[in-house]
């Protein structure tokens, strides 16, 4: 949540805040701020508002030539959204933008006598008031003696008054990243999107280590003061990724990237017909006498994980628990040493998660972490990372991240299937040369873009709806209803179809869609009947199936077909369905489904 930035350099800062900041607006869109030194003056000017950040943009002056500076785009958490509790803030002469919670914040407030002196309601402007009472001139000093005594998750990006063209930056949890490009100067953001544009290199900056930026390079020291050589990355995508390239939305482009994603993903791990992970360093003897699967994440991570789950159980025989991180973490753990956590992440840095995983490293040494994001935390803390390639993600809603998450459990479960000897080494290649051919199914599924946006009119209106299934179709359910909730703010709940008449079917009265997906043939015709006790009771029917003609039309009011494949891939096809459906339901709501109300992309708090 909330995305930070700096820059010094040589090039007029505040562009390249702004512009960092609008490719960092994912991370919280409730405020935005820059703050940035007057001509190399020691004088610092702020400039913020509640609002996006192109109301910042709108408050900033055209001919603003300061080569240095921070910014901050806001997810609130601690005070509501109002120009004084947005980032950047200033104490005497300290201005820092923050991303994290400090919570021992009471306790400071009360150590550093800062009651009825703060201008805003925010964790941050204590822990700027923090570090202003520990500055005597040396901002390293007053830094480390500030993280001191500060609790919780914090990534700061900080400047001095009296120390024009430098920035600091220190973090614990809250993820960083920097450079030094030699041409255009030192950057560090939350995410590297806000610098790609500048450097194609970056490195993460390691927890409690104080980071300084100048025009003319960068240092890193451990809080012993000893210096640190950044161990940089080279990034593997361009600035074109992070941007729209024509289409409307963040959103769609993404859905229509999903056949390049899940062959970047799948094709580099398929060696001789036969899932192969060697090029990740993941050695077999990670899965070899394994007795059960424990996979946990959060958002739709953990819905891919629910897909996962149904089909390495089914078809290993292996027992597999999907687990929401943040109950997880409070739960009694049944993890053994024989347990093969899988942990999902999109970016590799959710608080739950990860905290999820250093409880499970308590148990066992067996954890893979799924990510996208390259260097993150949750990456680098598990004892081995399977990449997923999608690129960036910037949309908040889920989409291309799923796919590949998803085909990675598929990889996994393969893998341990041929290792334990539960599938024959000629099923796994069958099942992989069909696995190959996906991304040109989801393309047939996204030729049906226009046909699908029409139905999606016929939900704008709804208050309620329910998407149902049976076995991968109820797993796979259950993204479809998030994306529609969180882009459409319509009600929408998963459910077993067969667990319908337990309850929630009196919820159905007329008129109200019923999305059901019916892919399965060994529960199809269960489910169908399922779908005619909803339609009985007035509810109005999209079905998604393989069929290509519906023998009785009185089944449904709208049928969706898809491309047919095997039964256990056909999750690939309806969830470009339901993404769709779900986008063009909000754009038709007139939403913006990049930014929807209230969400972050990074949740980076507890
Ligand atoms: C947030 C996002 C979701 C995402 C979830 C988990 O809620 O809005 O899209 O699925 O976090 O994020 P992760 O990065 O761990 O996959």
């Amino acid at each position: 949540m909330c995305g930070i930035i700096g820059y010094t350099g040589r090039m007029a800062a505040q562009n390249i805040l702004l512009d960092g900041l609008q490719r960092l607006e994912y991370r919280g869109y409730d405020s935005a701020g820059i703050a940035f030194f007057k001509e190399n003056t020691g004088h610092i000017s702020v400039r913020k508002t509640a609002g996006k950040v192109m109301d910042l943009r709108a408050i900033c002056d055209d001919e603003n030539l300061s080569v240095c500076g921070i910014g901050h785009s806001r997810w609130a958490t601690h005070g509501g959204v109002t120009n004084a509790n947005a980032h950047p803030h200033k104490v005497g002469d300290v201005v820092l933008v923050h991303n994290g919670i400090i919570e021992n914040y009471h306790h400071l407030i009360e150590k550093y006598h800062l009651m009825g002196q703060l201008k805003s309601e925010t964790d941050t402007e204590v822990a700027c008031a923090v570090i202003n009472a520990n500055y005597n001139g040396n901002p390293e000093e007053a830094i480390k003696k500030a993280v001191s005594e500060l609790k919780g998750s914090f990534a700061f990006c900080i400047m001095f008054s009296n120390h024009p063209g430098e920035v600091y930056a220190i973090r614990n949890v809250s993820p960083l990243v920097a450079t030094y490009a030699p041409q255009n100067g030192s950057f560090l953001a939350s995410d590297l999107t806000a610098f790609i544009e500048y450097s194609n290199k970056y490195f993460v900056l390691p927890e409690y280590h104080i980071l300084k930026m100048t025009k003319d390079g960068i240092t890193l020291n451990d809080l012993d003061g000893k210096t640190v050589e950044p161990e940089y990355m080279t990034v593997d995508w361009d600035v074109s990724t992070a941007e729209k390239n024509g289409y409307n939305h963040f959103m769609i482009k993404e859905i229509h990237e999903q056949p390049d994603a899940f062959e970047r993903t799948v094709g580099p791990r398929i060696k001789d017909g036969m899932p192969d992970f060697s090029d990740d360093n993941i050695p077999d003897s990670l899965f070899e006498g394994i007795k059960d699967i424990t996979v946990i994440a959060c958002g739709t991570a953990m819905y891919a994980g629910m897909v996962g789950r149904t089909l390495i159980q089914n078809k290993i025989g292996l027992p597999v628990k999907v687990e929401i991180a943040s109950e997880f973490r409070y739960e009694r753990p049944t993890i053994t040493k024989d347990t093969l956590v899988i942990v999902i992440s999109q970016s590799g840095e959710t608080i739950d998660t990860l905290e999820a995983l250093r409880l499970a490293k308590s148990r066992t040494d067996r954890t893979l972490a799924v990510v996208n994001v390259k260097g993150s935390t949750i990456a680098r803390e598990s004892h081995y990372v399977m990449y997923t390639h999608a690129g960036p993600e910037i949309a908040v809603a889920s989409t291309k991240a799923y796919t590949v998450q998803v085909a990675a459990l598929y990889l996994i479960g393969a893998r341990i299937g041929v290792l334990s000897g539960e599938i024959e080494n000629d099923a796994v290649r069958e099942f992989i040369a069909k696995f190959r051919q996906v991304p040109e199914h989801i393309k047939s599924v996204l030729q049906m873009e226009d046909t699908i946006r029409m139905y999606a009119n016929r939900m704008t209106n709804a208050k309620d709806t329910f998407f149902i299934g049976r076995a991968l179709d109820y797993t796979l359910s259950m993204e479809g209803a998030l994306k529609l909730k969180e882009i459409s703010y319509i009600h929408a709940e998963a459910y077993a179809a067969g667990e319908l008449k337990h309850g929630t079917i009196a919820l159905i009265s007329e008129g109200v869609p019923v999305i059901a997906i019916a892919t399965q043939s060994n529960v199809y015709s269960k489910v169908i009947s399922n779908i005619r006790e909803v339609k009985a009771r007035g509810a109005y029917v999209i079905l998604v199936s393989k069929d290509q003609e519906i023998e009785d039309n009185t089944v449904c009011d709208i049928h969706i077909p898809l491309p047919d494949i095997d039964d256990e891939l056909t999750v690939f096809e309806s969830v470009v369905v339901l993404q769709i459906l779900a986008y063009y339901t909000s754009v038709g709501k007139d939403i913006n489904p990049d930014q929807p109300r209230n969400l972050a992309k990074s949740v980076t708090v507890e």
